[in-house]
């Protein structure tokens, strides 16, 4: 099949939903690729590989290592990269050299940062330069001490118009796409008919013109996991009988047995 370009993804708006799923490295890239539109190796692998308390604290190398690993494993789906936190809000100079190694040294085919309105004059830097941006608003992880946690935006309509002119900002520099992240309904129906780019929602609502989930929240392999989250599998429980059951049988000298044994010629 043929590979899928950031222009393809752009003119799905209000057509049939993108589909999107994180994958961190070539193995997960493999399992989504025949099935996804995207495949975002997310800075939340953080926390999620890496048992980070939030992801403040990625290093560029850590995407730069996975973003190289998941771009081997897709074959189709448009790979996007996170720009992780301290890379890139300095100024659109250093957003350019960040991203630049993101694309040179991954081989991904676009990047995403978090940010509207100020992160405009970044974006427009980049898309010039050859850079393909997907942005992210609305709940920004990485503003998470600002913010004071991970909180669903847009419950008091009074922000309602800022979401909006960050959407519009990010959409009029350049963006080929948004994420619109931990958001109320209505608030995500406003951004989505605001802009002409596609809109990707992660606990936004299915009014927006595709989806994204973290692949190891909806595989369910995690013992909690936040409301917005449909674990479409079970594997945690299906990891726990295997380790359980391996373990069980190397107490109890019944692996390995004959069969996965090696014997001499004669
Ligand atoms: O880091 C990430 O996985 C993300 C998505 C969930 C949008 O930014
Ligand atoms: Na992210």
């Amino acid at each position: 099949a043929k590979p899928v370009t950031v222009p393809a993804i752009r003119v799905r708006k209000g057509a049939e939903p993108l589909v999107a799923l994180t994958a961190y490295h070539a193995q997960a890239a493999s399992w989504v690729d025949p099935h996804a539109d995207i495949i975002l190796v997310g800075d939340s692998l953080g926390m999620v590989l890496h048992g980070l308390p939030s992801t403040v604290g990625v290093p560029l190398e850590m995407m730069l290592m996975h973003g190289a690993s998941a771009v081997r494993g897709a074959k189709r789906a448009l790979v996007i990269v996170d720009l992780p936190f301290g890379t890139y809000e300095e100024s659109p100079e250093a957003a350019f050299r960040t991203a630049a190694r993101v694309m040179a040294e991954t081989g991904c085919g676009a990047v995403k940062l978090e940010g509207g309105v100020h992160m405009a004059e970044t974006i427009a830097k980049l898309t010039r330069s050859g850079i393909p941006v997907m942005a992210h608003i609305g709940l920004t992880p990485q503003a998470t001490h600002t913010m004071g946690g991970f909180k669903t935006q847009g419950r008091d309509r009074a922000d309602w118009d800022r979401h909006v002119a960050d959407a519009q900002a990010v959409a009029q520099a350049g963006a080929f796409s948004v994420v619109l992240e931990g958001m109320v309904e209505p608030l995500a129906r406003r951004i989505t008919e605001a802009v002409e780019i596609p809109t990707i929602g992660i606990g936004a609502s299915p009014v927006c013109d595709g989806q994204i989930l973290v692949l190891e929240d909806m595989l369910g392999l995690h013992e909690w996991t936040p409301k917005f989250v449909r674990e479409f599998g079970a594997l945690r429980g299906d990891i726990d009988v295997a380790i359980t059951a391996y373990a069980q049988a190397v107490r109890n000298r019944t692996f390995p047995g004959e069969a996965e044994t090696y014997a001499p010629k004669d």
